[in-house]
């Protein structure tokens, strides 16, 4: 049985595939899918369209168990503030095993209050600060 974990907070939910319905946050049983099926919050602006970076992860074990990452993401990723090597946008990498990630540092009190507004104050650092 697969299972996501989210780093920031350490919870982790093992999951049967066929029983998930698609909660149409993004693809069916992408992260963001199964975050919000389980309870937690990633921010989607775009509503899982691959139009927006907010819903930017970084995957801390377990890439190789997510479906690779087709163009579309590649370039709106290219996008996302901290980008990093082990990034994904929540709403596209489809989840085929265990996963541990992350929700980045300028986005995770976001997480920790539970969502109801974009939290982008200091998603794109000011170089004249
Ligand atoms: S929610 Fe907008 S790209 Fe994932």
């Amino acid at each position: 049985m697969p299972k996501i974990t989210l780093l920031n907070d350490g919870s982790s939910y093992e999951f049967t595939p066929e029983l998930v319905p698609h909660g149409g946050h993004g693809k069916h049983l992408s992260l963001l899918d199964l975050a919000e099926h389980f309870g937690f919050h990633i921010e989607h602006a775009c509503g899982g369209a691959c139009a927006c970076t907010t819903c930017h992860v970084i995957i801390k074990k377990g890439e190789e168990n997510l479906t690779p990452m087709d163009d579309d993401e590649m370039d709106r990723l290219d996008m996302a503030p901290g980008l990093t090597l082990r990034s994904r946008l929540g709403c596209q990498c489809i989840v085929k095993g265990d996963v541990e990630f992350e929700i980045p540092s300028w986005n995770v009190n976001y997480v920790s209050e539970g969502g109801g507004s974009i939290n982008l104050g200091d998603a794109i650092p000011n170089p004249k600060k």
